[in-house]
């Protein structure tokens, strides 16, 4: 988390699932006095008082940023509660998550309807699906996009494991994992990727794509060339 911040960047996504995530996040945040700097993201399996109760205590916290039902499924789900507890400043925004694209039907249509803040979705150099219908949708109606398991959950490393970044990337990338973020962040509906790390370098690796120049949507071409042609 130092080397989070050290890096410029405040988004912190977890959820009520992620094992102890929160009672970890909510330990280290309250004895370094860093709440104010961060932007707390978490995630409720439903709008249950008791879960977000829960969360609000494991995270030391009176209020999140945002507040994300977590894995929707169904085109039904209602962000009602969500918002009435946005109403009473529980959290600053609401928001949706899915990383299933058996689920996206469902995503669009909470998407939609409720017009939440914000929306999750896995998007990665190799796993664009995202691109068709959900981003499109998300600028409609306004929403912030997230974008979960951003290396493919380590998948993107594996597959350029051994190789050197082309010199035409290294004008906007200093590694491949800059490289991976800012085919993301080059999209102009994506507002922040969330790549997970356990490892303090690989954090301020990552910190590092919030600088410096975009891929340009011919660059951005050029990117997913080269991983289908790996
Ligand atoms: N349904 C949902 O709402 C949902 C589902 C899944 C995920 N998410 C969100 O998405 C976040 C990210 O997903 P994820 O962690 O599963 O996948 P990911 O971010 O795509 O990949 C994480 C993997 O990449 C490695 N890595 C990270 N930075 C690196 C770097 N600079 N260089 C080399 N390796 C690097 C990590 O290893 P090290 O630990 O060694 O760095 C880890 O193995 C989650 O934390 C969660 O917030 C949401």
């Amino acid at each position: 988390m130092q080397a989070l911040i050290r890096g410029g960047g405040r988004l912190i996504d977890t959820a009520s699932t992620y094992g102890d995530a929160e009672i970890v996040l909510g330990k280290v945040t309250a004895a370094a006095g860093v709440r104010d700097k961060l932007f707390i993201a978490t995630k409720l399996e439903s709008p249950d008082a008791q879960e977000l109760k829960r969360s609000l205590a494991r995270l030391k916290t009176a209020r999140v940023d945002l507040l994300q039902l977590h894995n929707v499924t169904s085109k039904q789900q209602s962000l009602e509660r969500f918002r009435e507890w946005k109403r009473q400043g529980v959290c600053r925004y609401v928001g949706i998550t899915s990383t299933s694209r058996r689920d996206y039907p469902a995503v669009e249509a909470v998407l939609k309807r409720e017009k939440p803040d914000f929306v999750q979705i896995d998007y990665s150099l190799d796993n664009r699906g995202a691109e068709k219908g959900i981003l499109p949708l998300a600028a409609e109606v306004r929403a912030g996009v997230l974008t979960a398991v951003p290396y493919g959950n380590g998948r993107l490393f594996r597959l350029v494991h051994g190789k050197e970044l082309p010199d035409w990337a290294r004008v906007f990338a200093n590694s491949w994992g800059q490289f991976f973020l800012k085919y993301l962040l080059g999209d102009p509906r994506v507002t922040a990727v969330i790549p997970g790390t356990g490892d303090p370098g690989h954090m301020t690796d990552n910190a590092g794509a919030m600088r410096g120049p975009l891929p340009d949507p011919d660059q951005r071409r050029r990117m997913i060339e080269f991983i289908e042609s790996l």
